[in-house]
């Protein structure tokens, strides 16, 4: 199985889930991790993923490379992001397999699972209903990632696995004004507002503010990816996630206070950009397996927001 001395490929390593497990791997102790630039290997090319792979030889993948964004991105944008995740998943999944990789881990997300299912939502819920239009292409995408693993598995008895985080948030985040998720994006938002003088501190939020969202540090998902790594599972899909899950006008509310409790807050009221009502993932899988997120949210946030304030003076 993989250990500390095992070839551990990380794709996307840059990005805010990749370079978590990186820095979770390095902790550890891993000695072998590989790495490289998407400017020296575009991860959409078959032919080039297929050399790195036959050069490198590494005896596990964690996939944390793909096109990645918030709800107007997905969207304006629902080309790319289905065609490019397609391509890096199925590049990445299909010349593992052609290298005899151990261990595969694909990251899914909360929200491909169906819109309107019982929530909290178990992973044998997948496909069981009607995705959110406003990101079908990357749900469609991913989606395919998951059943190419499963059926990988089933066929060549291979040990790939898809992990399922809810929202996330930390270092090397997003805060694009186009492209951000929700934390990001409401952090930079009221924080913008903050700087502004007397009556014009005002920021002016998407949707209706009632959506819920769970949410949960990046490092606790490298934390969790790290754990399953090392473990033989009959199962394909994991979710992972934590107990908190507030609507977006509270998040807002808390981020506030923190920042300038004299920012007001309004919302567009426009229920197109409210995406999913809610996603609670339920947990109790990863739980039985033994990973728990041990996440002290208030003081993880804290620490976002010190931390992008500093970057942003
Ligand atoms: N962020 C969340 O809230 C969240 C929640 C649930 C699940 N996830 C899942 O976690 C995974 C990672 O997300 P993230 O938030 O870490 O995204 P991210 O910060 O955007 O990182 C994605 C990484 O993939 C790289 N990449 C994209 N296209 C590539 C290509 N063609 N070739 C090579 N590298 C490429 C990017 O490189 P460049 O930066 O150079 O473009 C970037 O380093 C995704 O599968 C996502 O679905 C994320």
């Amino acid at each position: 199985m993989i250990n500390i001395n095992s070839k551990v490929f990380i794709a996307g390593h840059n990005g805010m889930l990749g370079s978590s497990i990186f820095r979770e791997l390095k902790k550890k102790g891993y000695k072998n991790i590989i790495t490289i630039n998407k400017k020296k290997l575009d991860l959409r090319n078959q032919n080039a993923v297929r050399m790195f792979f036959k050069k490198k030889k590494p005896d596990a993948v964690i996939i944390a490379a793909a096109k990645v964004g918030g709800i107007k991105a997905n969207i304006h944008y629902p080309a790319n992001f289905i065609n490019d995740n397609l391509q890096i998943q199925t590049n990445i999944i299909s010349s593992s397999h052609s290298n005899n990789v151990k261990k595969l881990i694909l990251f899914g997300s909360s929200c491909i699972y169906p819109k309107s299912i019982k929530k909290p939502i178990k992973e044998s819920q997948i496909m069981s209903g009607v995705l959110e239009s406003t990101n079908e292409s990357y749900a469609i995408a991913k989606i395919a990632g998951i059943k190419m693993i499963e059926s990988f598995n089933r066929q060549y008895n291979t040990n790939y696995l898809c992990l399922m985080p809810c929202n996330l948030f930390g270092p090397n985040d997003n805060y694009d004004t186009k492209n951000s998720h929700f934390l990001p994006a409401l952090i930079k938002k009221i924080y913008s507002a903050s700087k502004k003088k007397g009556k014009n501190k005002v920021v002016k939020l998407w949707g209706t503010g009632k959506p819920k969202r769970e949410v949960l540090h990046v490092d606790e998902v490298a934390n969790a990816c790290e754990f399953f790594l090392k473990k033989k599972i009959k199962k394909t899909i994991i979710n992972i996630g934590s107990p908190i899950e507030m609507t977006i006008k509270n998040y807002a509310s808390l981020i506030r206070k923190k920042i300038d409790p004299k920012v007001l807050i309004k919302f567009n009221n426009d229920k197109k950009l409210d995406g999913v009502m809610r996603k609670k993932l339920n947990l109790s899988l990863a739980n039985s397996y033994g990973w728990k997120s041990k996440m002290n949210f208030m003081r993880v946030l804290d620490e976002v927001i010190e931390d992008y304030i500093n970057t942003h003076r």
